[in-house]
């Protein structure tokens, strides 16, 4: 990117006296679906890549639809294309034959079938948006998702128009010497002017918004795989030079998830080579465009001394994810935009189940539900909550949500666990046996679950509809002489539901739970009326009605219920058990993610009683039962360091802070500050020991092993640093500087960073003498001061956003400092000076202009400013008013500041 969004026009100290109002913007709704009025079969696109003006001319081959009136216009979706030329079977039209607006190209009088010849300009150069096809580190590339291919020429650029394309690119032969696109190379050679050219043909039709090229000087490190049915796939990750000994492990990565494609869904690669592309300015994760997918250099470049385990893990499920879109979003895509869910919700579902197949599975899950309990949970009761399957959007960029991904996958996990893993199956090769090659809904999907199970699964789909977190209540009784136990179930609307919620129509919930005998040991599962217990120690209750009661017979003594275990739906319980019956399932569940979850609602209640302690100015005082349920845990033999490491975190403040009715963020910030001190002043033996056993024993290695015993060093580091003492900081400081890995030298920095003074100083300068010239390193660097506790946090983040090595021009560094800021530091974000939030409104409204969809992706920190306190809600809102009163705001922040405002 050569424009540095610095010099934005807008002048973001002046605040606007009365916000205008701008024009209100267009609504798409769901309900509005017409199909095409045309197809195209064949497309042919020549690009003439230039530093200056780039020329794409494209040949379509057009046909009315079956159905379509026979005098409907041609309409082709197009915006910031200049136009040369258009003509219709080889006679050019002249400017009395169509129209041109902002956003569309019409012609009026077309024949039924025909070739439609464009030649449009564009400025890749220019593309600061980085939807289209636009420049980084002065490589071409595209990101089409979702409605970028229009910013390249015009088409009907929708999903459910899907086409066989044929490329060819032009551009130096010393500057570009790599041109790739989409299938297979079928021509390549020279031109004059020190030019050469390339041809693909994809010989699978895709709808446009799976179009990639690249164009640049990259290095290729290339692999193989052999497919079940003996096909040979050419594997390649191209890179820029300097990054060619970080691409092993995502070649690794790819050739693991190919081969548990096979393995669990039985489905093959289909073209004969899969390229992945890295690229450092990127506005998402990864895109998986058909055999040549585009990533986001974060989830490709790894070496221990560059990458921590989380980044292994990361680029291993983002590498899998993109592959699996090969099927669940490629070979069959989406009709329209409002179906987003069934790729991705799916595709993050079949993502998470190979991360728990090559990990932990308990691991895998515990960080699923986590980041869904921080971030979709959070969206779903604020201005942004919507259904996984939207009923209306104004920038489709502004629903890559939470909510579509990791609830859509949570709503496909519940269909798995409703139809057992043989019956999923059944019902996924049915999908693909009566879809392949279409462009179908979510319903298609549920019918083709259903037909293959002979279910009834129209109640479940209402989940596609459902907006908000559902509660599920459960009551107990138990009669010590008849031994029977009752389990009653209800479900109730959203908490923060309004008015007119009430009446929500009645989910299909899978429960999966178990009964634990005082003893810890599990209780067959027996209801009344049943011949014999089921097998096994869990079993799915089906609440379908608003309440049911299950009772349980054979049950002598209290037992303490498993509730939700493996997390089997996703709402919020409300269950109101004692502190004993937590510890019970805490130290005994044989559900590892049920028994990690009741130490985390046990630590909650904790640290939600120390706030009201703290803002009420009362002593803190440790509660001993958590103290000792942390010792217990640590001394577990049958748990790994991960397992422990996770158990013994602190729920986050801004989980914490779901659980009030106004956000208390000082009192929630003393609370667990207090209490991690607390616990590691109590278990410091513990801990010490843990230290010193865990401390490497020979070179890094990524094994599951090595991963646990670093976690919990690491953990046990952070404790102890805690304290602040000398020795304490010692390790940390011996351990940054030793460190032979990204991890160990991270986690130490961090804690270097929360006891301040000369030794951050100090680590923070070395840190950033040796990675510098390394952007994803450097992005630790500043996300980790972005993210700390320490009192002087805010003062940090000012003064970074005017270091010279901070920048909006590039979305991992944006997120990096600002991302990281507002939506994961509760405490300093929303400091009640308010100068947290003009940092961050400043930033939104000089990066609008220039990355519409990175800005409103900033701007949605302010989403739940409701829930804070007067003073605070006012300094929010002013902001708010200020970006809505922007003149020339982008339509993708308009519409979250709009939605916030409401
Ligand atoms: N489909 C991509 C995925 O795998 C998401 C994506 C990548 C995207 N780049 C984008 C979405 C740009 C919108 C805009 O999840
Ligand atoms: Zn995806």
């Amino acid at each position: 990117m050569s424009e540095a969004p610095g010099q934005a026009a807008a002048s973001p100290s002046t605040p606007a006296s009365a916000p205008q109002r701008p024009a209100p913007p267009q609504v798409i709704r769901r309900e509005d679906y017409c199909p095409p009025a045309f197809g195209i079969d064949r497309v042919e696109l020549r690009f003439e890549l230039d530093e200056d003006v780039s020329t794409v001319h494209a040949t379509l081959a057009l046909r009315r639809a079956p159905g379509a009136a026979a005098d409907a216009a041609l309409v082709l979706d197009g915006e910031g294309l200049v136009l040369r030329s258009v003509a219709i079977d080889g006679r050019t039209l002249g400017p009395e034959a169509y129209a041109q607006d902002a956003a569309t190209l019409t012609i009026a009088a077309v024949p039924d079938v025909f070739e439609l010849r464009t030649v449009v300009e564009i400025r890749p150069q220019d593309n600061t948006e980085l939807t289209g096809l636009y420049r980084s580190s002065g490589n071409y590339c595209t990101q089409c998702e979702a409605e970028g291919f229009r910013r390249i020429t015009f088409f009907l650029d929708r999903p459910d128009v899907m086409a066989r394309y044929r490329v060819t690119l032009a551009a130096d032969r010393t500057r570009y010497p790599v041109l790739l696109a989409n299938g297979n190379r079928v021509a390549a050679g020279e031109l004059p002017g020190g030019r050469h050219f390339a041809t693909w043909d994809d010989p699978f039709p895709k709808p446009s918004y799976l179009f990639a090229l690249v164009a640049g000087d990259l290095r290729c490190h290339a692999g193989e795989f052999t497919t079940a049915s003996g096909r040979r796939v050419r594997l390649e990750i191209w890179v820029e030079p300097e990054n060619i000994d970080r691409c092993e492990h995502a070649l690794r990565s790819l050739q693991r998830a190919m081969l548990w494609d096979e393995q669990r869904f039985g489905r093959e690669y289909d073209l004969d080579i899969y390229m992945i592309v890295a690229v450092s300015d990127f506005n998402m994760g990864a895109m998986e465009n058909k055999g040549l997918n585009i990533f986001n250099a974060k989830y490709v470049l790894a070496r221990p001394d560059t990458a921590t385990d989380d980044d292994y893990e990361a680029i291993e499920k983002v590498i899998a994810h993109e592959y699996f879109h090969n099927w669940t979003g490629n070979r069959v895509t989406c009709r329209d935009w409002f179906q987003l869910t069934l790729k991705e919700g799916l595709t993050v579902f079949r993502d998470h189940w190979f991360s728990a197949d090559m990990g932990s599975p308990a691991v895998t899950r515990i960080a699923e539900v986590l980041a869904l309990r921080t971030a979709q949970f959070a969206e779903d009761s604020g201005p942004m909550a919507h259904p996984i399957r939207p009923e209306s959007y104004v920038e489709m960029n502004n629903f890559y949500t939470a909510t579509v991904y990791e609830k859509g996958s949570e709503v496909i996990g519940m269909l798995r666990t409703l139809l057992g893993d043989a019956g999923f199956r059944r019902g996924m090769d049915l999908y693909f046996e009566r879809h392949d090659g279409q462009a179908v809904t979510c319903d298609d999907f549920r019918a083709a679950l259903a037909d293959a199970n002979g279910r009834d699964l129209e109640q479940f789909g209402r989940w596609y509809s459902q907006v908000g977190t559902p509660v599920l209540r459960a009551r107990t009784t138990h009669d010590p002489a008849t031994g029977r136990f009752t389990l009653r179930l209800e479900q109730a609307p959203p908490l923060a539901a309004g008015a007119g919620r009430e009446a929500a129509p009645l989910l299909h919930i899978p429960v999966a739970m178990g009964l634990l005998a005082p003893d810890g040991s599990s209780l067959p599962l027996q209801l009344v009326g049943e011949a014999a217990a089921s097998p096994g120690e869990t079993r799915v209750l089906e609440l379908r009605e608003q309440a049911q009661s299950f009772e349980f017979v054979g049950v002598q003594e209290a037992p303490a219920v498993s509730l939700l275990r493996g997390f089997s739906a996703p709402v919020e319980l409300d269950y109101p058990r004692s502190d004993d019956e937590l510890a019970r399932l805490m130290g005994a569940d044989p559900d590892a993610f049920a028994r990690w979850d009741a130490g985390q609602e046990l630590a909650r209640r904790v640290l939600l009683r120390l706030c009201d302690d703290a803002v009420a100015g009362r002593e803190l005082v440790i509660d001993e039962r958590l103290v000792t349920a942390c010792g217990r845990v640590l001394a577990d033999p049958r748990l790994d360091g991960s397992l422990k490491a996770l158990a013994l975190t602190l729920p986050n403040e801004r989980i914490l802070g779901q659980h009030q009715t106004i956000v208390a963020v000082e009192g929630l910030h003393r609370a667990r500050q207090f209490v991690v001190r607390a616990l590691a002043e109590a278990l410091q033996g513990p801990l010490r020991a843990i230290y010193s056993e865990t401390a490497p024993r020979g070179p890094y290695a990524i094994t599951q092993a090595e991963i646990d015993r670093r976690r919990l060093h690491n953990l046990a580091l952070g404790y102890l640093a805690a304290l602040g003492d000398d020795a304490s900081v010692a390790l940390a400081v011996a351990q940054f500087k030793d460190a032979d890995n990204m991890s160990d030298s991270q986690e130490a920095l961090a804690c270097l960073i929360e006891v301040g003074g000369p030794v951050r100083e100090a680590g923070l300068a070395e840190f950033h003498a040796r990675w510098r010239g390394d952007a994803l390193v450097l992005d630790k660097w500043f996300t980790l001061q972005a993210v700390s506790g320490h009192p002087d946090t805010l003062e940090r983040v000012l003064a970074l956003a005017h270091h010279p090595d901070f920048t909006l021009a590039n979305p991992n560094r944006t997120r990096a400092l600002l991302a990281s800021f507002g939506l994961r530091n509760q405490f300093h974000f929303h400091d009640a000076s308010g100068r947290g939030y003009q940092l961050l409104a400043d930033k939104v409204c000089e990066l609008d202009p220039h990355n519409p969809h990175v800005a409103a992706r900033l701007v949605s920190a302010f989403n739940n400013w409701r829930r804070f306190d007067s003073g605070r809600q006012a300094a929010m809102h002013a902001q708010l008013q200020r970006i809505a009163g922007l003149p020339g705001l982008s339509r993708s922040t308009q519409e979250i500041v709009a939605r916030a405002l409401v």
